[in-house]
């Protein structure tokens, strides 16, 4: 445990701690993550699905997709990791979390500053007009009244990221001084060009430790609740400061 030590040492003395987390922060919800291989990727070409072309192409099995995975949504809730990262956001050890994640879990565990990079599937709305709608339009592939399709508030491949949301994240990781990674394979930009914008110590835990991985100050291979909840003994038991 002695990298989960050292992890604790830097929470417990870092000025501002920010946190990075991809869909492996959310695999032990029982949400599939992408790139993995039981990843959604694995399954279906995220091109079919994932882009504002496909929700021209084939709205049927766009909105079949983004309606099964809201769905997917109303039984899982935020595992112990999550519950932690609330625990930690409530104690001042970290300041704030960029997820690429859509799912809501980091805001329905209890944290405050979460910085949603890549929107979230609580929202529907016109893909024209924007006008707002309901999930089971999506699910109905109902057309907007302005004869536009229905899409989820998620960033699609090839949009842009929410300026305000990226520009905000941006900051918080430049002016911190230790940013954690946890559960990404760093694979999409430029949400995988963060953690290197910071000045401060970087830290990857993840279960697929790769090259990506080549410039991290400390790397943790494994599942991010079991790091959390271990990382969390020690930063309660706060005799580990040397
Ligand atoms: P692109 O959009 O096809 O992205 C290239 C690769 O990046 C894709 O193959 C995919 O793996 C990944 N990717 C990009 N956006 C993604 C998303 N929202 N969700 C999942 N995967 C995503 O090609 P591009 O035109 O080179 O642009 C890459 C992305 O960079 C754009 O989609 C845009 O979101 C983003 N971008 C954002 C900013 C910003 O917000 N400041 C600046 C430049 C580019
Ligand atoms: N603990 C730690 N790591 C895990 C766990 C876990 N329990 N489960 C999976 N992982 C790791 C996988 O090994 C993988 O390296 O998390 C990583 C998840 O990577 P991806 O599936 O590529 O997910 P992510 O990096 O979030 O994808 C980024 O791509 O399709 C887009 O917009 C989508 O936001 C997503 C983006």
């Amino acid at each position: 445990y002695e990298k989960e030590v050292k992890l604790a040492n830097w929470i417990l003395t870092s000025r501002k701690t920010m946190v990075l987390t991809g869909a492996g922060m959310s695999t032990e919800s029982n949400l599939p993550d992408f790139r993995s291989e039981k990843g959604w990727w694995k399954q279906i070409d995220p091109r079919t699905v994932a882009t504002p072309e496909a929700l021209y192409r084939n709205y049927s099995l766009f909105a079949d997709f983004y309606a099964g995975r809201i769905e997917a949504l109303t039984n899982t809730a935020p595992h112990g990791g999550h519950l932690i990262l609330a625990a930690l956001e409530e104690q001042g050890l970290i300041d704030g979390i960029a997820t690429q994640n859509v799912d809501g879990l980091h805001k329905k565990a209890g944290n405050e500053k979460v910085y949603e990079l890549h929107g979230s599937l609580d929202k529907i709305y016109c893909h024209d007009c924007g006008k707002q709608a309901a999930v089971h339009d999506l699910k109905q592939k109902s057309k907007c009244g302005c004869g536009g399709r229905l899409r989820p508030g998620v960033v699609l491949f090839g949009e842009m990221l929410p300026k305000e949301t990226w520009t905000s994240a941006l900051g918080e990781i430049e002016t911190a001084d230790l940013v954690l990674v946890i559960g990404t394979s760093l694979e999409v930009y430029p949400a995988n060009q963060l953690h290197s914008m910071t000045k401060g110590r970087t830290v990857y835990i993840n279960t697929e430790i790769n090259e990506q991985a080549g410039d991290f100050d400390l790397c943790i291979e494994g599942k991010a609740k079991e790091i959390l909840e271990s990382l969390n003994d020690f930063l309660q038991d706060n005799s580990i400061l040397d």
